[in-house]
């Protein structure tokens, strides 16, 4: 066991389901549980239950549930231990001496030692920027383009300096083994092989941030002109491109507060919004906006303003991002800058009132792209006929229906076409992806049989004078799913009367958590009726019948 029993307790009893869980999705009290929109499916209206009584969540649309570090663990992608130990570091909850001597040599992760590496080194940047003569540069430039020192601090920006391996010879003196620096992607290996050289030199360092304010990876930018103007950091265990949002750390708060987010395309840019005061927003970083950047996005907003430069490219992306969106159900609209501008620079021409001003005049995102067609091909009978051409795909990629039945609406109007023409051409293939979704979760559903198990399992959890009944009437024996009897187990075997700390297999973890947030609590009588159920249902099963009801 990586991380002791006693420690996976005290997370369990004193983190709040709810307050965790509400670091990445935006849940509101319904009854006795709170409701979300899933991140692990694309949803509209909320199907992800989170009971604080249970401390267990449960997705009624895709199946997934469980407690908080199964949540880090599909969230992150992380292993149980690496969840454990990270959310153990964040409520300051210590690991005992014996296990963290242990933790810090073989059994932390890559994962972990990368992270732990990313903050040295960023620790290290944004020391020579502040502090020492080396940051000059650094600091002029940042002066240049009106960046505050509050600035500074709040993103944790950086100075590398100039010279081949100062980075590298500072991690080295620290204990860093060469073969992790590399892999965090902060150094890279000499052609002859023997040593490594810093990736960033003479740059100015953007730390990017996981929402939990780990930091995953850099961006580093030239002072001055020059090729390339930015690095960044390459695909680590701990950072994908497409997934991170730049800036969304900072800005979590604001946009939850607002319910909207600006959505820009660089580090400038989100520096620029913040220090005028508009901190609700996040950069995709270069890289075309991918569906797992809009659910995490979806955790903190409702509202999303795309805002592009107005030059073509800037234009063509915002066109390529709409159907991501559409996809994923989020309300977005695009706002495309005057004159080839980017935020930054419109922030400094023109500031903060009227940046708001201005985007309250953004476009829907189907008024915006099916504009956008027409003044590419023109307002003629053989234009709109590419028009309709260019949507198709789009169209062709909205799953829900209702979404679809909107958009050819509006395409309708804006095009002069009867909305019958288009849904003919669109097709009508549109279903609800909430629906295929829950299909797949009823399929994970098992037999009743099971089920019963299972409640067992949670009455047990909930009642300790059922206890002694199972042990006089041998129920654990009697239990056919061996995780169900292996958690059953333990708690009989256990003197701990507190359901909160019961961690289950993964396998039925999800059912548990269903089965938990679905019959609320059980209670003695409930129980004992539970009990006569089973065994009946037991007994006929022995004698080879079919269980047919419950
Ligand atoms: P831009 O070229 O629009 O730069 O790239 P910018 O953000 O306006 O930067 P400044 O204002 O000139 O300093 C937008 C984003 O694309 C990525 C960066 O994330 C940048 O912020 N990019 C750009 C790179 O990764 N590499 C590059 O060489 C250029
Ligand atoms: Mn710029």
């Amino acid at each position: 066991m990586l991380v002791p029993e006693t420690v996976i307790s005290e997370i369990l009893n004193s983190v709040n389901i709810v307050d965790f869980i509400s670091q990445y999705i935006n849940l509101k009290k319904a009854g006795r549980n709170f409701v979300g929109l899933c991140p692990f499916h694309s949803e509209k209206t909320p199907s992800f239950s989170v009971s604080p009584e249970k401390n267990m969540f449960y997705c009624f649309g895709c199946g997934e549930g469980g407690n908080i570090f199964s949540f880090l663990m599909k969230y992150e992608n992380l292993t149980f231990p690496e969840a454990a130990r990270s959310i153990a570091e964040q409520y300051n909850i210590k690991i005992p001496e014996n296990y963290s001597s242990a933790a810090n040599s073989k059994t932390k992760s890559l994962k972990e030692s990368i992270l732990s590496l990313n903050k040295k080194a960023a620790k290290y940047y944004n020391y020579l920027l502040n502090n020492s003569p080396v940051g000059n540069k650094g600091s002029e430039y940042l002066k240049k383009r009106k960046i505050p020192k509050d600035i500074v601090d709040t993103f944790m920006l950086g100075m590398a300096p100039e010279g081949w391996d100062n980075l590298y010879a500072f991690l080295c003196k620290e204990g860093v083994s060469s073969e992790i620096q590399e892999k965090a992607g902060l150094v890279i290996k000499k052609k002859s092989g023997t040593s490594f050289y810093d990736r960033f030199r003479e740059r100015l360092v953007f730390p990017i941030f996981d929402i939990r304010g780990n930091i995953i990876g850099f961006g580093g930018r030239i002072i001055g002109d020059g090729i390339p103007k930015y690095l960044n950091s390459p695909e680590t265990p701990v950072y994908n491109k497409s997934s991170s949002l730049y800036g969304l750390y900072q800005a979590r708060e604001h946009c939850r507060k607002e319910n909207l987010i600006y959505i820009v395309e660089g580090y400038l840019d989100v520096l620029a919004l913040y220090k005028s005061g508009i901190k609700n927003c996040a950069a995709t970083l270069g890289t075309s906006l991918t569906s797992m950047h809009v659910k995490t996005l979806k955790g903190y907003a409702e509202k999303m303003v795309l805002v592009y430069d107005g030059d073509e490219a800037g234009i063509k992306a915002a066109a390529r991002s709409i159907e991501i969106f559409a996809n994923e159900g989020a309300d977005v609209s695009v706002f495309i800058l005057p004159d080839r501008m980017d935020p930054d620079d419109f922030i400094n021409s023109f500031g903060a009132d009227k940046f708001r001003e201005e985007s309250l005049n953004a476009q829907e995102a189907v008024d915006f792209i099916t504009k956008y067609y027409l003044k590419l091909y023109g307002n003629t009978i053989e234009g709109k006929v590419k028009v309709v051409t260019a949507l198709e795909s789009l169209m062709n990629n909205i799953n829900d229906a209702v979404t679809k039945n909107l958009y050819v609406k509006r395409i309708s109007q804006i095009l002069n076409i009867e909305e019958r023409a288009l849904q003919e051409r669109f097709g009508q293939n549109g279903s609800s992806i909430d629906n295929k979704n829950s299909l797949s979760a009823n399929l994970k559903i098992n037999s009743e049989y099971f089920k019963i198990e299972i409640s067992l399992l949670a009455a047990l959890s909930d009642v300790p004078e059922l206890k002694k009944i199972f042990i006089d009437k041998k129920i654990a024996d009697k239990i056919e799913n061996e995780s169900v009897r292996k958690s059953v187990v333990k708690i009989l075997e256990s003197d701990n009367n507190s359901d909160s700390v019961l961690t289950v297999d993964s396998g039925i973890e999800p059912m548990f958590a269903k089965i938990r947030i679905e019959q609320g609590s059980w209670n003695l009588k409930s129980a004992k009726i539970l009990v006569m159920q089973f065994e009946n249902a037991y007994r006929k099963k022995k004698a080879g019948l079919h269980v047919l009801s419950y």
